[in-house]
């Protein structure tokens, strides 16, 4: 564990600060002032942030003071007569720019033939401080006048709106209006060349989408209509106006992660903002209406409201990934969004918090280097989401709603903990949320439970090994038979359960239910029916059940091959999902194989006879994202006129950006399947090149990494470190395709341990880097390859960044190796006997 770090403001209460920028982007260098006020609680020393920055003057109350730079960026400032009180400190100081992809950075896009490139800002979590000397903790919440010089003809965008912008000598200074008091990783700036369209709010809030001038102008029409749209919508659900006059949304063509909420000037991953009506499918939009729902309701929680310090981090991440869903729903009942978030988050969740040595939604963080140790996307996002819509079942919608709105009036600009959140819902709801919520939150793990004829029984859940655990939950039991209790908090209790109970209704709780086999075919024969919800549930919680050994493996093969006639394409992946589990028990043997590819023909032959291959006109968006699915599954069977027709579908387009949106993915999977040779080869990447679509780009990588030929695959793998062809935002994607490959495998786990240096190099210290190793661990499944990964990883284990996706990947390599070992002959038994 790393040391703790002094809190800087304990010291220091910063109030306002001035900041003038000169960036020189072609010279990759910046310089600056910052003249900030505050007041010290101690004599002779003022402590704040700097890091990688050369320091030039500093001045406190007009005098000349001295400055010194140690640990953990810390630049403490000395003036012997300093007293405590108010104080101006003036610092000059100038830095430069890098392509980390943190603090500023320069994003690179073509555009008429040439290479041309934006600056951007990214400061969460601790990154401020790269660009300027500043208290750069959540809780310093002061006011911000920034003015920034650049170069000429281009767009400038701050926090908040340009107050004056004048042109002097070739410079363009841009002078923003003061923003509202605001933590540092909040802020941020992005220049460069690039087009946007507008639209205000009900209330009159400006709200722009931006991209470079590379993306067509209609891809920014789908996320302004639905930024403009939820603006309005949280403001009446949380019950306070949008802080801001305006808001900016701009997608940037390098980005580390997915968006960012900065106040009032929210960056993206292109990917995540930009739906051009000519490429985007059903479900890209579905993520840009995600995505902008998410960074929205951080403007209120997260932005208006701040967490005090880093390790209630999660409850920013939480909550937003649970609301962003509710006006998604709103607008869009027909998306059926709570049966994605199932399928997705919830799905996430389940799986991993059933490894022992998981992390808890809230862990100690001492430093904010921790963050991307702690940044575990199922826990944080995943089980935190799902245990906020637990929450709210607990409480019901309206207190729900009524305590955040209490929570919003009374801390508006101020910071907080999870606790009073769980305050305010407390009183309103006069419900022990506090103690409730506690007891999910510090502890990792969830239960399962039992159902007998005559009992029903907790325990904690594991997939893997583990210690005995004694922990109990109190939990929310959503029964359909009113004999159970609303919330069970024993071990055991005693009751007479009927086949037709079933618990966890609308799967709210953070649980999964064990039904006995007879119970469950029961449920499985009579729900065909009724909500889609419950099939979904009722089959991922089977999965997990023969994750962790608790059913057979070889059950999932009836229970498949009796699922042909669902239509929902959310149970559908599933369905997908239960087929990958036994792909791990015929991997590396053709005859069985043989076996999955059947029953992978069984499975999607009626969906696929319904759906062919073309859209008809004002089928529903279910259908129109099944029918990739089903031809997918006929393509891994081998059906060989599908693959026949992706080809010559290909040839007939001439183009991948002319293929139907929906299809292009299969279309280009099914191309490389018939075998493409290396002027084809070649062909793709050009597109992949040439492309300004991310989507596209995502399925031409899809297919590629999903070739045949082993000295394509290589030429794949060689092209990761090379930034001309994959942007390192990209790059993991490329590497996870690859190492899920049969054919790939291997080498990519050896391309992985020869190029550990360039991973580290590029992505050290960034909340990406720990995906190698997490993306592998859910790749691998032999002995052998269980031993190398414990070989390589160990060492790894000094980086706190590693330590727990080490460890956990080695629970998880270790659990399938034992399943394979234990069920195979029983799974491939039943696979002959389809
Ligand atoms: N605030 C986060 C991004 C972040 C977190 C940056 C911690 C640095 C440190 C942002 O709101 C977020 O959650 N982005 C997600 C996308 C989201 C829609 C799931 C991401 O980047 O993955
Ligand atoms: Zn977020």
């Amino acid at each position: 564990m790393m040391q703790t770090v002094s809190r800087l403001i304990r010291n220091f209460i910063p109030v306002h600060y001035d900041l003038s920028l000169t960036i020189e982007r072609v010279n990759r260098t910046f310089s600056g002032v910052v003249t900030f006020t505050g007041s010290s609680l101690q004599d002779a020393t003022i402590t704040v942030h700097a890091k990688d920055l050369k320091i030039e003057t500093v001045t406190i109350d007009g005098h000349t003071a001295s400055f010194s730079q140690g640990d953990d960026d810390e630049l403490t400032l000395t003036r012997s007569e300093l007293v405590r009180g108010e104080h101006i400190v003036v610092i000059g100081f100038s830095g430069t720019i890098t392509d980390q992809m943190h603090g500023l950075y320069p994003c690179y896009f073509d555009h008429d033939g040439a290479t041309k490139e934006l600056l951007a800002t990214q400061f969460e979590s601790h990154h401020a401080r790269e660009v300027f000397p500043c208290i750069d903790e959540p809780e310093a919440k002061a006011t911000f006048d920034v003015t920034l010089s650049t170069e000429t003809n281009i767009t400038v965008l701050g926090n908040m709106p340009v107050k004056r912008q004048r042109e002097e000598d070739d410079v363009l200074v841009t002078q923003f209006e003061t923003s509202p008091r605001m933590s540092s990783y909040l802020l941020a700036f992005v220049c460069g060349e690039m087009h946007k369209k507008t639209a205000t709010t009900k209330r009159g809030v400006e709200v722009n989408v931006w991209a470079t001038m590379a993306q067509p102008p209609e891809s920014l029409d789908f996320a302004l209509d639905f930024a403009v749209k939820t603006t309005d919508y949280y403001e009446e659900y949380f019950g306070v106006e949008y802080p801001l006059p305006k808001c900016d949304h701009v997608a940037l063509p390098d980005f580390t992660s997915g968006a960012m909420e900065n106040w009032g000037l929210i960056t993206y991953r292109e990917i995540a903002l930009l739906a051009d009506p000519a490429t985007a499918t059903v479900d890209s939009k579905h993520y840009v209406a995600m995505v902008v729902g998410h960074e929205l309701s951080h403007q209120w929680f997260g932005n208006l409201v701040t967490m005090k310090w880093w390790d209630n981090l999660w409850l920013n991440e939480s909550f937003a990934n649970f609301i962003e869903n509710i006006p998604i729903h709103s607008m869009h009942p027909d998306w059926g969004i709570w049966m994605d978030y199932a399928s997705t988050w919830s799905l996430m969740a389940l799986r991993r918090d059933a490894i022992e040595g998981v992390q808890p939604v809230q862990t100690t963080v001492n430093h904010p280097d921790e963050i991307g140790s702690l940044f575990d996307g199922a826990i944080v996002y995943g089980k935190g989401g799902r245990l906020i819509g637990m929450l709210r079942q607990y409480v019901g919608e309206d207190d729900f709603k009524a305590g955040l709105q209490q929570y919003f009036e009374k801390f508006q600009y101020q910071n907080t903990s999870g606790d009073d959140l769980w305050d305010c819902l407390e009183t309103v709801s006069k419900k022990p949320v506090r103690e409730f919520m506690n007891k999910w939150v510090l502890r990792p793990g969830y239960p399962v439970v039992h159902v007998g004829e005559n009992y029903l029984e907790q325990e904690q859940f594991f997939i893997g090994e583990h210690a005995p655990s004694d922990v109990l939950w109190p939990i929310p039991l959503a029964a359909t038979n009113d004999a159970l209790p609303s919330v069970l908090e024993e071990k055991r209790i005693d009751v007479v359960i009927d086949k037709s109970t079933r618990l966890n209704i609308g799967n709210w709780s953070h649980f999964i239910t064990h039904y006995s086999d007879d119970h469950f075919e029961h449920l499985l024969n009579t729900i065909q029916t009724t909500d889609p919800l419950d099939r979904l549930q009722l089959l991922n919680e089977r999965v997990l059940l023969t994750r962790s050994g608790h059913v057979s493996n070889s059950s999932l093969v009836p229970m498949l091959k009796q699922s042909g006639d669902e239509s929902n394409e959310s149970v559908w992946g599933i369905l997908n999902l239960a087929l990958g589990e036994l792909r791990k028990f015929v991997e590396f043997d053709d005859e069985h194989r043989a076996h999955l590819k059947r029953l992978a023909l069984l499975l999607s032959d009626t969906q696929f006879a319904r759906l062919g291959w073309d859209g008809r006109d004002g089928e529903s968006e279910n259908d129109t994202k099944l029918r990739p699915s089903m031809i997918a599954l006929q393509l891994y069977g081998e059906n060989e006129s599908v693959v026949r027709e992706s080809r010559r579908r290909y040839q007939d387009a001439g183009d991948v950006e002319s293929l139907d949106p929906e299809l292009r993915g299969v279309i280009l999977t099914g191309h490389v399947k018939a075998g493409i040779d290396d002027t084809q080869f070649n062909e793709l990447l050009a597109m992949h090149k040439s492309s300004a679509s991310a989507t596209v780009q995502e399925d031409i990588i899809g297919a590629l990494t999903g070739s045949e030929d082993t000295e394509q695959l290589k030429k794949l793998l060689s092209l990761i470190t090379n930034k001309s062809v994959v942007r390192p935002q990209d790059a993991s994607h490329w590497y996870i395709y690859l190492v899920r490959n049969r054919l790939s495998k291997t080498l990519a786990w050896d391309w992985l341990r020869n190029n550990w240096d360039w991973v580290e190099a590029t992505y050290g210290g960034d909340k990406s880097y720990d995906d190698f190793a997490r993306y592998t661990a859910g790749a691998l499944s032999t002995q052998q390859q269980l031993d190398e990964y414990v070989e390589f990883f160990t060492p790894l284990k000094r980086e706190p960044g590693l330590v727990r996706v080490i460890e956990l990947g080695i629970s998880e390599i270790t659990a399938r190796v034992a399943l394979v070992e234990s069920q195979k002959q029983d799974v491939l038994a039943t696979l002959a006997k389809l």
